[in-house]
């Protein structure tokens, strides 16, 4: 089969081996900028590098040798919130020394990898807004341009027809955008080693084959999740919890687009990360520059997009917004008692679209639920309102299957939960409940 979305490889390393290669980047690419720093901050910014570096290599030491997950220190808005999860879990380890590295769940080291080497970098001003990651997510935007114009070149010709559209025309191009935002999840970089990516054809063209690989399709919920919301003249809002920069993001905000230019949505919030994570997670200055290099692009329909993008964000149509929620370690069950504020912000939604891989692990709480649990179940009381998942599955964590669903998978696949070559669009409503 063609993969036919601006993706690359997954070229899989172990658990021990990705987190180091990581850091090793992060380092390489502070290293490469000191000039820059020295540009911009004298002498001043070179110190600051040299320290980050320090501080970076002695976290890659700690995690390479097993050593205690240590408090974090540089007292901003999150730390107590991440010292706290860190003594629940050692309480929850009576019987061991210390939470470590290789014996905490993977959930947790993992995004804490990405805290620490944020602190590296708070603790060292003036250098301390650089985003280490931007270089690989500018990259992913511009290594996708084809795909992108070729999506505009889409959407242009859906808004032209838009009002002679009947209901089941509309329904279908739906479809289409969801399936596009859900296999646009492919492109994200936390789990990969760059690769040149030379996609041409148009990602709308791919969706019939990859058809196959959508192991829980809710779309039809979705679908009557948005007609109910609907109250007369008003349509409901959405509010989408963003993943990756690069090409995925342009596939969200098209489908945003659409459900705005059609009437299927009044509004869109969109959620993103307040700091570099998970190497290619959007940020403000991600979703930004994004909306801003789209209107700037030599071609007609993306340029158009990009203007319309940019004025539904005027007008308050659309927004954006950070939480510290959201790079935290968390389950999301956790999120009402945890973070009430953004728990109640979502509950003002009426659908909430939950993009990737790590925010599946989150809903789930990446535990090793049977296939054949429910969503619903395995949610554990989280549902400020509806919701849905869009994930390729890059990690070992997947309910809602049907009875030998999954082992049929293992014994044909066996790698079919990290391959990122399988997808589900899986739906839950916390009204179905009362
Ligand atoms: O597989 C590596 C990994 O970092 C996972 O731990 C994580 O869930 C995933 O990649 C990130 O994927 P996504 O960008 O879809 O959340
Ligand atoms: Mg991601």
């Amino acid at each position: 089969m063609v993969v036919t979305f601006p993706c690359r490889s997954f070229a899989y390393l172990t658990v021990r081996d990705r987190l180091p290669t990581i850091l090793t980047k992060v380092v390489d690419t502070i290293h490469r900028n000191k000039n820059k720093f020295f540009e911009e901050y004298g002498e001043k910014g070179i110190e600051a590098e040299k320290q980050t570096i320090a501080l970076l290599s002695k976290l890659r030491n700690e995690l390479q040798t097993d050593k205690p997950v240590l408090p974090v220190t540089d007292g901003l808005q999150d730390t107590e919130s991440w010292n706290r999860y860190l003594q629940r879990h050692q309480r929850l380890q009576q019987d061991q020394d210390s939470v470590s590295w290789f014996k905490s769940p993977w959930l947790y080291v993992e995004c804490y990898m990405y805290r620490r080497i944020q602190e590296a970098i708070w603790l060292n001003p003036p250098i301390s807004d650089y985003d280490y990651f931007n270089e690989a997510k500018t990259q992913s935007f511009f290594e996708s341009q084809q795909a992108v114009m070729t999506l505009c070149t889409y959407v242009e010709g859906v808004n032209k027809n838009l009002e002679k559209l009947s209901k089941n025309q509309l329904f279908e191009h739906f479809i289409k955008l969801l399936q596009v935002s859900l296999w646009g999840n492919k492109c994200d970089l936390s789990i990969s080693a760059g690769q040149e990516n030379s996609q041409k054809i148009s990602p709308i063209d791919s969706l019939n084959s990859l058809q196959p690989f959508v192991l829980v399709n809710d779309s039809n919920a979705v679908w009557s999740t948005l007609l109910a919301a609907q109250k007369p003249g008003q349509p409901g809002r959405v509010d989408v919890v963003l993943d990756n920069a690069g090409f995925e993001l342009v596939t969200d905000l098209v489908l945003a687009d659409f459900l705005v230019s059609s009437g299927l949505a009044r509004e869109v919030h969109f959620h993103g990360k307040c700091f570099p994570w998970f190497v290619s997670d959007v940020t403000a200055s991600d979703f930004k520059w994004t909306i801003q290099q789209t209107m700037a692009a030599n071609h007609k329909w993306m340029s158009k997009s990009g203007a319309q993008w940019q004025s539904y964000l005027k007008q308050g149509v659309w927004s954006y917004r950070d939480h510290p929620f959201w790079t935290q370690p968390h389950e999301f069950c956790d999120m009402a008692a945890d973070a009430p504020d953004l728990y109640a912000t979502l509950q003002g939604a009426d659908l909430l679209l939950f993009k990737g891989d790590l925010n599946y692990r989150k809903l789930t709480g990446d535990r090793d639920w049977d296939h054949t649990v429910g969503f619903d179940t395995a949610l554990r009381g989280f549902g400020p309102a509806p919701l849905c998942s869009l994930r390729t599955l890059k990690a070992n964590v997947q309910v809602g299957l049907q009875p030998g669903q999954g082992q049929k998978l293992t014994s044909q696949d066996p790698d079919w939960m990290t391959s990122g070559k399988y997808a589900v669009i899986q739906f839950y409503s916390p009204k179905s409940e009362q």
